[in-house]
């Protein structure tokens, strides 16, 4: 589906980025792996992507640094000439009750997050336009719109992604870029053991699923099909749109909906 077409996701050496990078290869991509601390396991993907026949790119570049930012592009276009599709995955975040908080926290977690979407977008429609358009998918989280535990930066930071998403939509729509969002619900990867709650209490990724409709957790997969979607051609006419891949977990009221046991 994307023979001939490059890729960027960011921070795709592991967790869900790592996923939708080797999918991408998989649908014919070329690809661009960004990492920030992980060269071990960026280069692990690097090297799956590179059995699948595709060409992978390894870039180490902080999303929350305007000069990485600009010095990644710049090695895309030295060793591909343009952009097709860009996957804003990367993510970190200052996880702390609301009291706890500092400025530096907010800062690394929006520059990283969300300040990150629209300036490295700067740099790719350039190379889009080459191409003659492109597509944009941006990873947010269900914590964009309710309160998750300790959650408030990058809660607030997944908010400003949401808003990014639909303003990029709208303004590069005449170049024929296309852009949209994907909240995944619960995945199991390493960012949850930041989470105090996850690490205090075996059973959540259980009582996950006992308010899942869909009768089991969301996998790095599932996200990944639906991103690759949103970058196809079939998905052209969906702009500015957060799609919500959480299998109904977020649908019941609490304390009044009732799961009925799943198929699957
Ligand atoms: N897991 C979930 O339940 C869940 C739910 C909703 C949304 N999400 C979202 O899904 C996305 C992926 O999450 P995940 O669970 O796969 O996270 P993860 O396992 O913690 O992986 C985070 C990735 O981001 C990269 N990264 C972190 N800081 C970076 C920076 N400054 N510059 C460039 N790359 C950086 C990491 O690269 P290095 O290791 O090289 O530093 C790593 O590849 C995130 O946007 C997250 O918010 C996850």
């Amino acid at each position: 589906m994307f023979k001939g077409k490059v890729a960027l996701v960011t921070g795709s050496g592991r967790g869900i980025g790592a996923t939708i990078a080797r999918h991408f290869a998989t649908l014919g991509a070329d690809v661009v792996v960004n990492y920030f601390r992980n060269p071990g396991s960026a280069n692990e993907t690097a090297e799956s992507i590179r059995k699948l026949g595709r060409k992978a790119l390894l870039v180490k570049a902080n999303m929350g640094e305007i000069e990485d930012i600009e010095r990644m592009f710049a090695v895309i276009e030295q060793e591909f000439g343009g952009l097709d599709i860009y996957i804003h995955n990367a993510a970190s975040g200052y996880n702390r009750p609301v009291m706890q908080q500092r400025a530096k926290g907010w800062d690394w977690t929006m520059n990283i997050n969300a300040r990150s979407l629209l300036f490295a977008t700067q740099r790719a429609v350039p190379l889009m336009d080459k191409r003659g358009g492109g597509a944009i998918v941006a990873i947010s989280s269900p914590g964009a719109g309710r309160v998750l535990p300790d959650y408030v930066v990058v809660g607030a930071s997944k908010a400003a992604i949401e808003s990014i998403t639909r303003y990029l939509a709208v303004e590069l729509a005449p170049k024929n870029i296309v852009v949209n969002a994907v909240s995944p619900g619960m995945v199991l990867t390493e960012a949850l053991q930041h989470f105090e709650m996850v690490r205090a209490d075996v059973n959540l990724a259980e009582k996950a699923v006992s308010i899942t409709p869909a009768g089991r957790l969301v996998n790095p997969q599932d996200i990944a099909e639906v991103v690759a979607f949103l970058c196809s051609p079939a998905a052209h006419m969906i702009r500015g749109q957060v799609i919500t891949v959480d299998g109904g977990a977020s649908l019941l009221a609490p304390g009044l909906g009732k799961v009925q046991p799943s198929p699957e």
